[in-house]
């Protein structure tokens, strides 16, 4: 008798915060740690993931926009992205790390922009069904920070021009998104020393 054998199912780790935040700097680490625990790990972003969507990001980044027919952009790249990258990956067993997810949609385009939050959560019900992320680390850091940091960067894209008010607004909704989602956010005080940022990674990681 042949058993086929059905991998358990993957998980799906997101990382989230304000541009500046420096959360992308920790990528090869927490590739490096599940890897290490002999994890295939996908690691992709958003917008973009995908051919399309990779497109879809070059418009949202540059191109300016009704705030609404940016969600539905953004819905419209993490459509793809689910059907071709992050679904097949969970389903055969795969970690899937995602430089940002729906948390920020729910920042940038509600909280920042003032996109109703229910048509959010329509697009939402919509595009993801019941997919949501299993953990993610919410990097978090006071808003001059984030703009000195930005400050000193390369050159900006369109939400790194944004002014204070407008990054105030960004973290105190990604603030309240964990709040309201406390099982799978973990708030990391990214405003430290890069080697102790690097150890609660570590450490929230390891939970996963
Ligand atoms: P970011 O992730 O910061 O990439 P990089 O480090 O290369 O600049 O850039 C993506 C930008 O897209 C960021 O400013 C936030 C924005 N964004 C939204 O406004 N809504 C979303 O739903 C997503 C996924 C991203």
């Amino acid at each position: 008798m042949t058993i086929i054998q059905t991998p358990h199912r993957g998980k799906f780790i997101t990382l989230e915060g304000m541009d500046g935040a420096g959360k992308s700097t920790h990528i090869p680490n927490i590739i490096k740690i599940l890897e290490a625990r002999g994890l295939e790990v996908v690691s992709t972003r958003e917008p973009g993931g995908t051919k399309l969507g990779e497109q879809l990001r070059t418009l949202l980044l540059h191109e300016s926009m009704h705030p609404e027919t940016e969600t539905l952009l953004m819905f419209a790249a993490r459509r793809e992205h689910i059907a071709n990258v992050i679904e097949p990956a969970l389903a055969r067993g795969a970690y899937v790390l995602s430089d940002r997810f729906t948390d920020a949609t729910y920042a940038y385009q509600c909280g920042a922009k003032g996109v109703s939050s229910d048509k959010i959560k329509q697009l939402e019900t919509w595009v993801q069904g019941d997919l949501q992320p299993d953990m993610t680390l919410l990097f978090d850091v006071p808003v001059e920070i984030s703009l000195a940091r930005l400050a000193s960067a390369r050159e900006p894209d369109k939400f790194e021009r944004e002014n204070a008010a407008f990054f105030d607004k960004l973290r105190q909704a990604y603030l309240t998104r964990a709040k309201e989602n406390p099982a799978r956010f973990h708030i990391i005080d990214a405003n430290q020393a890069l080697d102790k940022v690097k150890q609660s990674v570590e450490q929230f990681v390891s939970t996963i």
